[in-house]
């Protein structure tokens, strides 16, 4: 049966321990219910949490946070090859070539046991926000700024993109960012990480297929499609006139940030960025992004989830993810250009979780089958002849 078009939905490729995605709207990390991690939990725990089976205690988490601090400094080679990149370079084309520099000089290159899979993912996880940085900066004209050690993940990272401390209330909304983005089962970018390590690949070519194919406007790109409907909106009195030639008709456009390919419920993870996007708006004295968003979420239901088409077997659809993120992205005066690299420094944690698992003994190459339906019993003819 041929299955083109579907890409792969609905079909169970293999197990997993790490993340549990429900389509009734619910996501678990190793068991641990999404809405207990951002509420209580820093990325650090997450990121413990994901690679290792279960949250760190203090000591352990002391020692994972040094680890990862400790590790931020970019060497020189990488730092000039970022130097050397054109100034109108994509984001995600410079931090692709920028972590796979990481890679070839890394200490352990070469090395694929589990122990130095370990130490390359802290490498990764710590200086993937550095590299970030440092692009950014470059790409405005201005120097990178070294890391600090005593700083946790997120706050560290706005502190090389501004070079000053960030508002608590940004390092809580990047933290809890980094949270909801750390993972999400086998999404594309995900399964490309495996398919490449499971041939036994080292490590950072699997990082760089997931952030290669996370960069597609299909996968990576929802919140900056979202922050470009935002802008082209403008005010919250279009919203209507721009929403509603969208949802009417045979032939839906969709909205950026609201669907999903698995939850057939609001996504969990919407309603944290939702709430951080409005204290930012109050944080500013002017809430009108997390208006035109909420605005734009009000009109998606009250278009799409009515009894009738539920009723008729259409999906509900709901803000997704990236839906607030944008906005809160936005109000904290990060450029668009970062908002997928933003994505790629939090699930850099997944891919490592989903890396480890893939490489664990008695998992085999990933090499499904196709269908031919092409021509057949084709006659060579010689060049003349063509
Ligand atoms: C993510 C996405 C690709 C998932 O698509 P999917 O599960 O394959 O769903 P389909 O494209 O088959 O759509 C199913 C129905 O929902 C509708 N729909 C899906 N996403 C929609 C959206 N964002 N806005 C309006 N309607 C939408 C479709 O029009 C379709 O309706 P129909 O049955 O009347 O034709 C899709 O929702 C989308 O393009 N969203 C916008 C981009 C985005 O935010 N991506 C990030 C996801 S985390």
């Amino acid at each position: 049966m041929s299955t083109q078009g579907d890409g792969l939905r609905g079909i169970v490729v293999g197990d997993t321990e790490i993340s549990e995605v429900l389509a009734e709207g619910e996501l678990f990390y190793r068991g641990y219910n999404i809405h207990d991690l951002a509420d209580h939990a820093t990325f650090e725990d997450v990121v413990y949490l994901l690679w290792n089976g279960d949250l760190p205690t203090k000591s352990q988490l002391s020692t994972f946070s040094t680890e990862l601090a400790e590790n931020r400094a970019l060497p020189e080679t990488v730092l000039n090859i970022i130097r050397e990149f054109p100034a109108n370079v994509s984001s995600m084309d410079a931090l692709r070539t920028a972590m796979s520099a990481v890679g070839m000089i890394d200490p352990d290159q070469g090395d694929n046991s589990p122990e130095a899979n370990m130490r390359k993912a802290i490498r990764m996880q710590a200086k993937i926000p550095t590299v970030v940085a440092a692009i950014e900066r470059l790409s405005q004209g201005l120097e990178p700024i070294s890391p600090r050690i005593d700083l946790g993940l997120a706050e560290n990272f706005l502190f090389m993109l501004a070079g000053k401390a960030a508002d608590p209330l940004y390092v809580k909304t990047i933290d809890n960012d980094f949270i909801l983005h750390a993972d999400h089962e086998l999404n594309a970018s995900t399964f490309a990480t495996r398919v490449t390590v499971a041939t036994q690949a080292d490590i950072y070519s699997g990082l760089v297929s997931g952030i290669g194919t996370l960069s597609g406007p299909r996968h990576g790109g929802a919140a900056l499609e979202t922050m470009e409907m935002l802008l082209e909106i403008g005010t919250l009195d279009r919203v209507s006139e721009w929403v509603l030639p969208k949802l009417s008709g045979e032939k839906r456009t969709p909205i950026p940030g609201f669907g999903h390919p698995v939850y057939r419920a609001p996504d969990p993870r919407a309603s944290h960025l939702r709430e951080q996007s409005r204290l930012l708006g109050e944080l500013h004295n002017d809430t009108k992004w997390w208006q035109i968003t909420s605005a734009i979420e009000k009109l998606v239901d009250e278009l799409s989830n009515t009894p009738e088409r539920l009723a008729a077997g259409k999906q509900g659809i709901y803000a997704n993810v990236d839906c607030f993120a944008a906005s809160c992205y936005y109000e904290m005066g990060l450029p668009t250009r970062l908002f997928v690299p933003l994505f790629a420094i939090s699930r850099t944690a997944g891919w490592c979780a989903h890396m480890f698992e893939q490489y664990k003994p008695g998992q085999r190459i990933i090499r499904p089958r196709a269908e031919y339906v092409g021509r057949r019993n084709a006659k060579w003819l010689d060049i003349s002849q063509r």
